[in-house]
């Protein structure tokens, strides 16, 4: 089948939610994908930032050939080896000492939201209010997009759960004022921003925000689903600004490409779950934590988290060059390889001429084109990449 036949069968049959591409990809090898007509890309969005180690990493196919061979799924009725170790080994390297494991970053955080309620309900005289961020993405369940900061996200679902409110992001005095003293429970807030459009917080904000869920009691919690797992340089965003959030939330690039969301807390909030209180059939399967297993340890292991860092510096030095060139590129943001390009203009032609000229890139928020590659890209690779991208700005 060649890229025409695909879309026309996704065109009959595939409920319209996405606005698609004309390609069908059918192959990836590191940062390279191909598609149904054998052309190449290079490729900077990785399944919007889930391919952290690249497409089919020896380590991840390795762990689900091995896993599959011996059990893919058994209920969470009985333990799981994989996942008790995948949950030990999240909690070595992070604040939390328990993990609950779902399938999507819109259940770990619909995971986060409830154990919230649940710990107000028990240690806060029943609030449960969450304060969540303008411009921020949390997901597409009711309660996620509820907590999402934009409206073309939550258009057409009314009437939405109560219980949320949003405040400016980076704005420490807004967040203090909307506390409701009666209601409020916790702050839900991304480290960095992602689909908001690659928005970085001042140094202050994240510990300020901090600062004054202890002094008020509140529950600090961290979207991390897309800059968890060493996509900012560090293995969690939140060590980039000396503190810790109560409970944490990550997906994307945690499975491999498989679909593994977790909820992580420090004890004393995990323990307002109980029996019963939440679950998921698919959550931790033995498949599925393998490979998060074997993804963890080769982010920890292979000097990807080093690579990304200096990867960093290659990548926004070339997009200052890019920034020096084009007098329509207004600013560069990001951290790690979650990078934007703030651009006067639309960035969606500009996606559009980069796939023509063979380079997968993204744009959120309209005027912002998102780079978040492979974390084992090479200085060649974003060289070539960023060749491609010249070449197609001088266009405009
Ligand atoms: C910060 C953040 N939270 C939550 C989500 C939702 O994740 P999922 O699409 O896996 O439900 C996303 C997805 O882009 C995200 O970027």
């Amino acid at each position: 089948m060649k890229n025409r036949d695909v879309a026309k069968l996704t065109d009959k049959y595939v409920a319209q939610t996405y606005a698609r591409y004309p390609i069908a990809l059918v192959r990836g090898k590191g940062a390279r994908v191909w598609d149904a007509d054998g052309k190449e890309y290079l490729d900077f969005v990785a399944g919007i930032a889930v391919n952290g180690l690249g497409h089919c990493h020896p380590a991840v196919v390795r762990a689900i050939q091995q896993q599959a061979r011996k059990l893919i799924h058994v209920s969470n009725l009985y333990h799981i080896l994989p996942q008790s170790e995948l949950a030990r080994e999240l909690c070595h390297h992070s604040f939390a000492d328990r993990v609950f494991f779902c399938n999507s970053g819109a259940e770990a955080n619909e995971a986060a939201i409830k154990l919230a309620r649940r710990y107000g309900a028990a240690h806060l005289g029943g609030k449960y209010e969450i304060l969540s961020a303008h411009n921020s993405f949390h997901g597409r369940t009711l309660a996620t997009l509820t907590a999402t900061g934009q409206e073309k996200v939550r258009a057409g679902y009314d009437p939405l759960p109560p219980g949320f409110r949003q405040i400016p992001f980076n704005d420490l005095r807004a967040a203090e004022e909307a506390i409701d003293p009666e209601k409020t429970v916790g702050i839900l807030v991304e480290p960095i921003q992602g689909e908001g459009g690659v928005n970085v917080p001042d140094e202050d904000y994240l510990r300020g925000l901090r600062e004054l869920c202890d002094r008020r009691n509140l529950l600090l919690i961290f979207d991390e689903v897309q800059t968890g797992l060493g996509r900012t340089g560090k293995l969690f965003g939140y060590e980039h600004f000396g503190m810790t959030p109560d409970i944490m939330t990550l997906a994307k690039s945690l499975g491999g490409g498989l679909p593994l969301g977790a909820m992580l807390a420090r004890e004393e909030v995990a323990q307002s779950f109980i029996p019963g209180s939440h679950a998921s059939t698919f959550g931790g399967n033995p498949l599925v934590c393998n490979v998060g297993l074997a993804v963890l340890k080769t982010l920890l292991k292979d000097g990807v988290l080093k690579n990304c860092a200096k990867m960093e510096k290659v990548f926004v030095r070339g997009l200052n060059q890019l920034k020096d060139r084009f007098s329509f590129v207004k600013s560069i943001r990001g951290k790690g390889l979650i990078l934007g390009l703030e651009l006067e203009i639309e960035g969606a032609k500009i996606v559009d001429a980069c796939m023509q000229a063979g380079l997968l890139i993204n744009c959120t928020a309209y005027k912002v084109l998102r780079f978040v590659p492979p974390l084992t890209i090479t200085p060649k690779e974003i060289e070539r990449g960023l060749g491609i991208l010249d070449k197609v700005l001088a266009r405009q």
